[in-house]
């Protein structure tokens, strides 16, 4: 009987290079807090938020991805040509089909990868970092191009005082490739579909066509509910990543989660019990909740400025509609 040939992967893989984008909008607190009678106070305290993002016209999702892409790939010490995955995770690309990567794929570029959307919320990203470590060592791809990307602003409504002022726009994007050492720790992963309704859009398509509200499908979230959730069911998930990854919280040098609310990273830092040393992302600050953007927009900026450096270790971590999340330990290019 024929023997079918299987695929000869690298033995291990690893980020090369980290780009970003941040869109040209500032939005400070001021300016949404009338619509939803808050306050600068109340936001600051309640989310750590004290500006976010929003992209322009000329910001889309695929101009963001190209250009926090083409810093991934160069930084990468690649060329377009080199890239055979193209992932991407977003929830607002507003086309059901074609998917958004296929696109992207072609403005970099790139020579005829294979493309595709994830539809993963905020855990995208890390879902991606799984995906292409696998694909990498699985041998059906050799650079794979994960990017995290949205333009949550066109699908947020202003008027909706438990999200307004959350969520924002912004792209991320990473290239992982081959390596002689470990450099992406196994992926702690999972979903909670009986949680679904947590986070969802107010309406689909079809039901709102047919319907007579004027306002498009928007982004509605019982954001206690999840907050709550996120604190303790995500340490779970940050443990297991160590474990799986065979390091311990002393180990770390930066602490990276997906930038949903400054106290769920405080209160996951703390029950992980972070030591002093280890650095944490808080792009939230001035980014609000990119969704699948916000880890490699905050691992970029904690590069940027110095607070990790290549060599360290990182616990990744993202968590959001679906219920699902993600965890993985890399090392930082
Ligand atoms: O990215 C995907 C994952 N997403 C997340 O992880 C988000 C998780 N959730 C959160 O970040 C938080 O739940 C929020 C920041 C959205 C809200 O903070 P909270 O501490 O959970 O507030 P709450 O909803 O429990 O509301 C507390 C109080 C209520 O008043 P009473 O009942 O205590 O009198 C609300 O009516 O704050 C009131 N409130 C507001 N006040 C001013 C709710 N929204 C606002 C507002 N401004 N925008």
């Amino acid at each position: 009987m024929a023997v079918l040939n299987t695929p000869a992967g690298s033995a291990h893989a690893r980020i090369l290079g980290v780009g970003s984008y941040r869109p040209s909008r500032v939005i400070p607190n001021s300016d949404l807090v009338e619509a939803i009678e808050s306050s600068d106070e109340w936001i600051r305290t309640r989310s750590g938020i004290t500006e976010r993002r929003w992209a322009n016209d000329e910001e889309t999702v695929a101009m963001m991805s190209v250009a926090a892409a083409r810093t991934a790939i160069e930084r990468a010490g690649l060329v377009p040509s080199d890239i055979d995955g193209v992932l991407v995770a977003t929830v607002s690309h507003m086309k059901q089909t074609p998917a958004i990567a296929t696109q992207i794929a072609d403005e970099l570029g790139t020579d005829k990868p294979a493309a595709f959307d994830i539809s993963a919320a905020c855990a995208g990203f890390c879902y991606g970092i799984g995906l292409a470590s696998d694909m990498v060592r699985g041998g059906s791809a050799r650079h794979v191009l994960v990017i995290g990307v949205e333009r949550l602003s066109d699908i947020t409504d202003i008027n909706d005082r438990g999200s307004a002022f959350i969520f924002a726009d912004g792209a991320g994007a990473v290239v992982v490739g081959p390596s002689e050492t470990p450099g992406i720790g196994p992926v702690a992963w999972g979903s909670s579909g009986d949680q679904a309704d947590l986070i969802t859009m107010t309406d689909d398509w079809l039901s709102w066509a047919d319907s007579d509200i004027e306002l498009t499908p928007r982004l509605t979230m019982q954001g206690n509910k999840v907050f709550r959730w996120a604190g303790f069911a995500m340490a779970e998930v940050a443990h297991e990543a160590l474990e799986l990854a065979g390091i311990k919280p002393e180990d770390l040098d930066i602490f990276v989660p997906h930038q949903a609310n400054m106290r769920i990273t405080d209160a996951l830092a703390k029950s992980m019990k972070l030591p002093e040393h280890v650095k944490i992302a808080r792009d939230i600050a001035t980014m609000g909740n990119t969704s699948a953007a916000s880890v490699p927009l905050a691992l970029d900026r904690m590069l940027d400025e110095g607070q990790a450096k290549s060599g360290d270790l990182a616990l990744f971590i993202a968590f959001g509609a679906g219920l699902v999340y993600a965890a993985q330990v890399v090392v930082v290019p």
